[in-house]
């Protein structure tokens, strides 16, 4: 379905999220034919260009970081014509009136900040000083939204002096993922799981994020921030408010953001006994986790897990646990609700498994498994075992599988539709680092010494003690 006409500006159009994500995601919608014909691009940053020189940017953009048989140089140049370019100085005067001059009233304007949070409070404050923005206009911005509470409430209030919530799209882009909107569905579209989604019948939740990368040429970025701050307090604690939030009454913005901060005001604190912390190690061939970060004595976790709690009816008692690293066994990232046991056994020999478990694979090889228990097919006897009923998203849809948005293009183009589901409220972002704070502040006090684990490992030993003290076991890693 094509969108309105709009005119998007990226701030930071040379910067590399722009030329990884935001440019071949826009590209991959004008092919599907969903952007208006007279839709345009423009970019704005410090470096000199024209729109020629910029056009080239965008193409080597294209071509390097899409899909090879997406590429078709007509078509790219076909792009290329609806893109424009202004030199621009986010803390001073020069460009602006270029960009006033350019962007067209009575179209969509969005202004996608691709750029360093210290400066979201300038571009705000110069688009409205200068006459560009107007009541309908939007302005879309990315992590790292803040590292704590108070620079996110800073952050939140310079952008309110001049934009109102409603205009402001804060975008994490697990939201944009196709499974993790998937979540939703499941839960809600259908009658079968949620009578039993609770703590009377689940018995744990395992959430996981791994990958095989390691932190590499971002050390020094990912060395001020660590696993806490770039993946739980954002990608892993949206993941948590979809798996454990109430049925919204509408899939409306508001209706679905109240529900899931609901969630985060519920977590419990956690205490040091239930966090792991981990650093990974050199291989032969490659450096360890300190040698990538610059700092031999860093204290940076590139590994986390945490048992959680949510203190309301539906989950009291029911641990969350969550994980993510880099520098993993493997590149899988998936949600486990794991289902206890049948109140009775009548096959006594098969008591204290945990027989049903659902899992929801948000990548690689999008699906879903539901482990059931049946019998081991023989003459033997009634012996049991669990099979998975299982189904990948790419078999079950066939084509229409491949054609699955990115997550970039889906949130760039509810932005045009001027759809917030998808996208964090304010109090949602607070409410998270009101959460993440003491217990970073915590390991802090303590001193506390990130283990070290094995690169390509399943990470920290103490991680799988964490669980195994309770009884219970993390999900081997594989892809
Ligand atoms: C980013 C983090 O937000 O998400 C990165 O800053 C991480 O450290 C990335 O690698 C993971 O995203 P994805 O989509 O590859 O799972």
């Amino acid at each position: 379905i094509p969108v309105d006409d709009f005119d998007l500006v990226i701030f930071g159009a040379t910067g590399d999220l722009a030329r990884r994500k935001i440019l071949p995601g826009l590209y991959r919608r004008f092919c599907s034919g969903q952007m208006p014909e007279t839709a345009r691009i423009i970019g704005a940053a410090r470096s000199e260009h024209d729109d020629a020189e910029f056009r080239d940017v965008v193409r080597a953009a294209i071509n390097e970081f899409s899909k090879k048989n997406d590429c078709d140089d007509d078509r790219i140049g076909e792009f290329c014509e609806r893109i424009h370019y202004v030199t621009i100085d986010a803390r001073g005067e020069g460009g602006w009136s270029d960009l006033k001059g350019l962007v067209r009233s009575g179209v969509v304007n969005a202004y996608y900040f691709s750029v360093a949070p210290s400066l979201f409070g300038d571009l705000a404050e110069r688009l409205q000083s200068h006459g560009i923005a107007d009541e309908n206009a939007r302005i879309v911005v990315e992590k790292p939204f803040g590292r704590d509470l108070a620079s996110a409430k800073k952050l939140n209030a310079d952008l309110a002096k001049h934009f109102e919530e409603t205009q402001i799209y804060r975008i994490d882009h697990y939201l944009g993922k196709e499974t993790v909107q998937n979540l939703m569905a499941v839960r809600f579209g259908n009658i079968l799981f949620e009578p039993l989604w609770n703590s009377q019948y689940v018995d744990h939740i395992q959430i996981t994020v791994a990958e095989t990368v390691g932190v590499g040429g971002r050390g020094e970025y990912y060395d001020k921030s660590g696993a806490m701050r770039d993946m739980v307090q954002n990608h892993l604690m949206q993941l948590l408010c979809l798996i454990a939030m109430e049925p919204p009454s509408r899939f409306e913005p508001d209706s679905v953001r109240d529900e899931k901060l609901k969630v985060i005001r519920a977590l419990e604190p956690v205490d040091h006994h239930n966090i792991v912390r981990g650093q990974y190690d050199a291989t032969k061939t490659e450096a360890s986790y300190r040698e990538d970060a610059g700092d031999p004595k860093s204290r940076t976790e590139s590994y986390i897990a945490l048992r959680c709690l949510i203190s309301n009816w539906r989950w009291a008692g029911t641990p969350f646990y969550l994980r993510t690293g880099k520098k993993l066994k493997a590149r899988t990232s998936e949600i486990a609700v794991v289902f206890k046991d049948a109140p009775h056994s009548i096959f006594p020999e098969d008591a204290g498994r945990h027989a049903n478990v659902l899992v929801i694979r948000l990548q690689p090889n999008e699906g879903m498994t539901l482990q059931v228990t049946i019998k081991e097919p023989g003459p033997g006897g009634m012996r049991l075992i669990d099979v998975p009923l299982d189904m990948s998203f790419a078999e079950a849809l066939g084509e229409e599988a491949e054609d699955i948005p990115d997550a970039y293009e889906r949130l760039i183009m509810d932005v045009i539709r001027g759809n917030q589901t998808l996208f964090m409220r304010g109090d949602e972002v607070e409410a998270a680092w009101a959460w993440t704070d003491p217990l970073i502040h915590g390991w802090e006090a303590r001193h506390d010494v990130p283990k070290t684990y094995d690169a390509y490992s399943s990470g920290p030993e103490d991680s799988s003690m964490m669980l195994h003290r309770e009884g219970r076991r993390w999900r081997e890693l594989k892809e």
